[in-house]
């Protein structure tokens, strides 16, 4: 029997990743961060210099650039650029501030799309992203749609942070995230939108706990 494949959908810091982690190994199945991907190209893009704002030339450059790797791992994705790990580095807040500038360039959606597909052609798989149950996996067999409001997901976001040692202004988060949802939401090619056959969750007032419990119980009945 396919056992399928989830797609998990939905702006910043809505608790996709901790949901879609928690899914994947309650259900066995394996689990991939596309966030990862676009955000080791932005750090591969900060290193060497070529802004979002560079000629096509260079920005093949960058996503032809064979120093980006991915494996997956049971904890998620690992990035590696040029055989250094980078998979702590791509979380840095710089590299949230820019992301969503290199993700709204159509070539760079286009190589990422290509690897997600064939990451999905192993079943029984959960993949997380904006994009996933609109364009990157469209027959995904289950969609969801995870949100929250931004100030909910600003203060997560503070916590995770703040336990990593950074210090950040509460505004000031709810400015970024803000900021990154009108960007990834207004972007020409697969836009962070909602899929009409997917089911959406507001995690404002639940726990992981709950939405995990919402998800794999859909998933069983379906
Ligand atoms: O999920 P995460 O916050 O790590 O994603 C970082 C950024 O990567 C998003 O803000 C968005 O710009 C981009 N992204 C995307 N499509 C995906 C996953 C992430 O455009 N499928």
């Amino acid at each position: 029997i396919r056992r399928g494949v989830i797609a998990i959908d939905g702006p910043a810091g809505a608790g996709k990743s901790t949901v879609a982690k928690r899914v994947a190994d309650s259900l066995g199945f394996a689990y991939v961060d596309t966030g990862a991907m676009y955000r080791g190209i932005t750090l591969l893009g900060m290193r060497t210099g070529i802004a979002p704002s560079d000629s096509g030339e260079k920005l093949t450059e960058l996503v032809r650039s064979a120093e980006l790797k991915f494996e997956a791992g049971s904890g998620g994705l690992r990035v590696y650029l040029n055989g250094e790990d980078v998979t702590r580095a791509i979380r840095e807040p710089d590299v949230s501030r820019q992301v969503s500038y290199y993700a709204r360039i159509p070539s760079v959606r286009q190589v990422l799309t290509l690897l997600q597909r064939e990451l999905a052609v192993a079943d029984g798989i959960v993949m997380e992203g904006r994009d996933i149950g609109t364009a990157v996996l469209p027959d995904a067999e289950h969609k969801f749609f995870v949100t929250a409001t931004p100030l909910e997901r600003a203060k997560r976001r503070l916590k995770e942070l703040n336990q990593e040692g950074y210090r950040l202004d509460l505004d000031q988060l709810v400015r970024e995230i803000e900021e990154r949802d009108r960007i990834d939401s207004s972007r020409s090619v697969a836009p962070l939108c909602v899929a009409p056959d997917a089911v959406v969750i507001d995690t404002t007032d639940l726990t992981v706990d709950e939405v995990v419990a919402m998800i794999v119980a859909k998933v069983g009945n379906t």
